[in-house]
């Protein structure tokens, strides 16, 4: 069973930015289902690192169109950004160092919140998105 189970309230309506939600949710049940399936460290470690990449992609693209249709919470929200990329990334670099127990199932309920948090918060920018004619 999926960590993060996607549903259509999760939606921000905009096209490009919501299949990348979807992949980042992906790519967090990925990370849950290797660790419930044990797989082994260097699985896992290029998962997270997909999990990383995707992620600042992601934040890049969006903040570009922040910038592009001048929406006026964009410095709070890139702050966000910043926060939620440094813990992953933290995450990652624990990991890498081998240290125990860096990747647990109580790590997975962070990654949960994490993901969805940030979906959460993006929401509240889909309509400023939408009329500047972005779908
Ligand atoms: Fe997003
Ligand atoms: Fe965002």
């Amino acid at each position: 069973m999926p960590l993060i189970t996607w549903n259509d309230n999760l939606n921000m309506g905009v096209k490009a930015l919501d299949d990348d939600h979807k992949r980042m949710v992906g790519i967090v049940n990925e990370l849950h289902d290797g660790i419930m399936l044990g797989r082994a460290r260097d699985v896992l470690s290029r998962v997270l690192d997909e999990l990383v990449a995707h992620t600042e992609n992601h934040f890049a693209q969006e903040e570009q169109l922040f910038a592009q249709t001048g929406y006026r919470g964009r410095t709070a929200h890139k702050k966000e950004h910043r926060k939620l990329t440094k813990s992953v990334k933290e995450l990652q670099d624990l990991y890498k160092s081998g240290a125990p127990g860096s990747l647990s199932l109580e790590t997975m309920n962070f990654l949960e919140t994490w993901a969805v948090t940030h979906i959460q918060e993006d929401q509240k920018c889909g309509p400023h998105l939408n009329a500047k004619g972005i779908q």
